[in-house]
Parts: structure tokens; C-alpha cells; sequence
């Protein structure tokens, strides 16, 4: 794996995160996932400003790796690069933004849930794939079945991941890293709640390396 997939591997989990207050919230929230363990965010353009929120918490945690997610079109991938981001996540596979982002040099990690999905990642020469909505898409048992035909890809499940079926996932060899929410919830950002976040991301982590032990 490139340098890029090895670190998000070896952190293991990707907070996937929607931001209303990037001015107020996105330089404590990188603090308060460092000091968890969790250097790295998923900043969702489910709230407008998402570059924004890449480039201050960047700026204030230069440790992290800062990428966008839910990205839908190329300028948003513009908008990433000029803040800083280091990655982009998509819902979907959009064969024009992974060319997009390969042009720029800026690594992606679309969504596949299907055979057909993987057969155009093969294309591209990605090495790992976002699989997202994991649980409704059918979970680790899907995922599975997909390596057989598709053992090159690593994954990156999101979608119905929380503390209560993490450790599932990560005994299966495949899975590079979880993404999910609930490491950051709005009602821990907007009630100032940065040490709840940090405990989430410590038994997170807790979990992570119990699993691969
Ligand atoms: C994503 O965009 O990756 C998902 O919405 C995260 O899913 P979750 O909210 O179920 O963790």
C-alpha cells in the first residue's frame, strides 16, 4: 500500500464528521481526536464549509491527515486541495472524480458496495475502497464474498459502524480502516463535550489494537 493508505491503516479509524461551526469547533475537535489517538478526519460537505473546516483544523493540528467526505463534483475536490485537504472521500463510484482526483494528485476513496464497482476501481489502480452504507449494503458478509474474486482491495466499511460492532470488522484481514460518526455526534460538538469525544477515540483505538493483537 502507498504511504497514505498505510498511515490510515495503521490509525484504523476514519471520524467521519459534519460541521455547522468550522470557526468555533474545528481546531478543538482536532485536538480533542489527537489526544484520542484518532489523528485524522473525514470532513463531510454534508454541511456547506467542509474546506473550510479541513483548512483550520489542519492548520491548528498540522499532525493530522484532514480529507473531505460526502464529495459529489469536482469543485469540491478544487475546493479540498486549496484548503489543504489530503483526501477525498465519495458515496459513490463516480469514474469522473476518481480521474478528477488522480489528475490532481490527490488520493480518493470512492464508495463500492458491488462487483461491478470493483471491477471499475480495478481500473483505476485503487488499492482501497470506501463501502458505504456498510451494514445496509450487507456487512462484513458482503465484504467478504467480494474479496474472493477481489482479494487486491483493502476496505474501508462506513456506515452502521459504532463501538458495539467494530471489533467484528476488524477480524477480518481486508478491512484497512472503519469509518463512522459516532466519535463525533453533533450534540458532542455543539455541547463542548471534547473529552467524551477523546474517551470515544481512546476505546476506539482500545478495540482496534485489541483486534489485531
Ligand atoms: C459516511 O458518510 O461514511 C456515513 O454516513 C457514516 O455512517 P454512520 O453515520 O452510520 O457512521
Amino acid at each position: 500500500m502507498n504511504a497514505m493508505n498505510e498511515r490510515i491503516s495503521e490509525i484504523g479509524v476514519v471520524p467521519v464528521i459534519k460541521l455547522n461551526h468550522p470557526e468555533r469547533d474545528a481546531a478543538l475537535l482536532g485536538k480533542a481526536l489527537c489526544a484520542g489517538g484518532v489523528p485524522i478526519a473525514e470532513i463531510t460537505f454534508r454541511a456547506a464549509g467542509a474546506d473550510k473546516a479541513i483548512r483550520l483544523m489542519k492548520e491548528a493540528n498540522p499532525e493530522m491527515l484532514v480529507g473531505a467526505g460526502t464529495v459529489t463534483n469536482t469543485a469540491q475536490i478544487d475546493a479540498v486541495i486549496a484548503a489543504g485537504g489530503e483526501f477525498i472521500v465519495t458515496p459513490g463510484f463516480d469514474p469522473e472524480l476518481v480521474a478528477y482526483a488522480q489528475a490532481k494528485n490527490i488520493p480518493i476513496f470512492p464508495g463500492c458496495t458491488t462487483a461491478t464497482d470493483y471491477h471499475q476501481a480495478l481500473k483505476f489502480g485503487l488499492e482501497v475502497l470506501k463501502f458505504f452504507p456498510a451494514e445496509q449494503s450487507g456487512g462484513l458478509a458482503k465484504i467478504k464474498a467480494l474479496a474472493a474474486p477481489f482479494p487486491m482491495f483493502r476496505i474501508m466499511p462506513t456506515g452502521g459502524i459504532s463501538l458495539k460492532n467494530l471489533k467484528e470488522y476488524f477480524a477480518c484481514p481486508v478491512i484497512a480502516a472503519c469509518g463512522g460518526s459516532y466519535m463525533v455526534t453533533a450534540d458532542l460538538i455543539d455541547n463542548n463535550r471534547w473529552d467524551e469525544i477523546t474517551a470515544i477515540c481512546k476505546e476506539t483505538r482500545r478495540i482496534v489494537e485489541e483486534a489485531r493483537a
